[in-house]
């Protein structure tokens, strides 16, 4: 079994669609808190049931995002490295998230200065953090987060709206390899990816969009969205083990199995 790992998760009690930043958000077509619920713990189970531990923060009512965990924090090495929402509606979130690493006994924690959304845009590999900037996280932020975990930071440009967050377009696979969908990416970008991870799994844009990319790999053990069908294939062939997740209510608000998920890494 692939060693256990350890996620914080939000329950999606408040859960709903109320306003738009980002482009998959219709608050004129709603969502459901009791669906997304529903599936919310039918991915909290998979996690619990692959031997990974979940601790959980109390939702806050009229924070109906703050079931997106990634976005709280990025937490490598033990140091917590606090987000500052780029949006007004999400503000709250860094410090009710900040407060929760205090509150149980993490330090050292860091109220960033700089813009970032968290792991929704910081994803960490074994010798390098991948950062996300273009809609969300600050290019400054990159340079925060490399000087208060010592980690290198690589800084990727995003330039497709309906990726807004690295987390949409890219999951590293296991600590050294990933997959990622080319077409959200510029130009640069693209290039650097293909030089870093020449072996790395490309998505088709029909997985991407429905949040294939938003995946959670222990290493062995793939937590996927039940939609990306081709990507599921790939990954088998691979020797990983798939894990389908229905989490299409919480699509509607541009989220999925990743986005509702903060790894805490000792
Ligand atoms: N509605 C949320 C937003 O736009 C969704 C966040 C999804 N989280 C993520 N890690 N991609 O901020």
């Amino acid at each position: 079994m692939a060693p256990s790992r350890h996620y914080l998760m939000c329950r999606p009690d408040h859960f709903a669609v109320e306003y738009v930043i980002n482009p998959w958000m219709d608050p004129s077509a709603g969502a459901d808190a009791a669906t997304a619920v529903r599936q919310w713990e039918s991915l909290k189970d998979a996690y619990e049931e692959l031997g990974h531990r979940v601790s959980l923060i109390d939702p806050v009512e009229g924070l109906p995002d703050m079931v997106f965990a990634a976005n709280g924090a990025l937490v490598v090495g033990g140091r917590v490295y606090g987000a500052r929402f780029a949006s007004e509606q999400r503000a709250a979130e860094g410090p009710a998230y900040l407060r929760w690493f205090v509150e149980n006994g993490y330090e050292p924690t860091m109220e960033a200065m700089e813009t970032n959304e968290g792991e929704g845009d910081f994803l960490t590999l074994d010798h390098v953090i991948l950062a996300g900037t273009g809609f969300r996280t600050a290019i400054t932020a990159h340079k925060e987060a490399q000087e208060f975990l010592g980690r290198p930071v690589v800084t990727l440009r995003l330039v497709d709206p309906r990726y807004y967050h690295l987390d949409t377009a890219l999951f590293p696979l296991d600590g050294t390899n990933i997959a990622y969908y080319p077409g959200a990416f510029s130009r640069g970008s693209q290039e650097v990816l293909r030089h870093m991870f020449p072996d790395a799994v490309l998505a088709s844009a029909e997985d991407a969009a429905v949040f294939g990319l938003n995946a959670v790999s222990d290493g062995e053990n793939v937590v996927l969205e039940a939609d990306a069908g081709e990507l599921a294939l790939e990954l088998k062939r691979r020797g990983l083990n798939v894990i389908p997740v229905d989490l299409s209510e919480l699509r509607k608000a541009g989220g999925g199995p990743k986005c509702c998920t903060l790894e805490i890494r000792p």
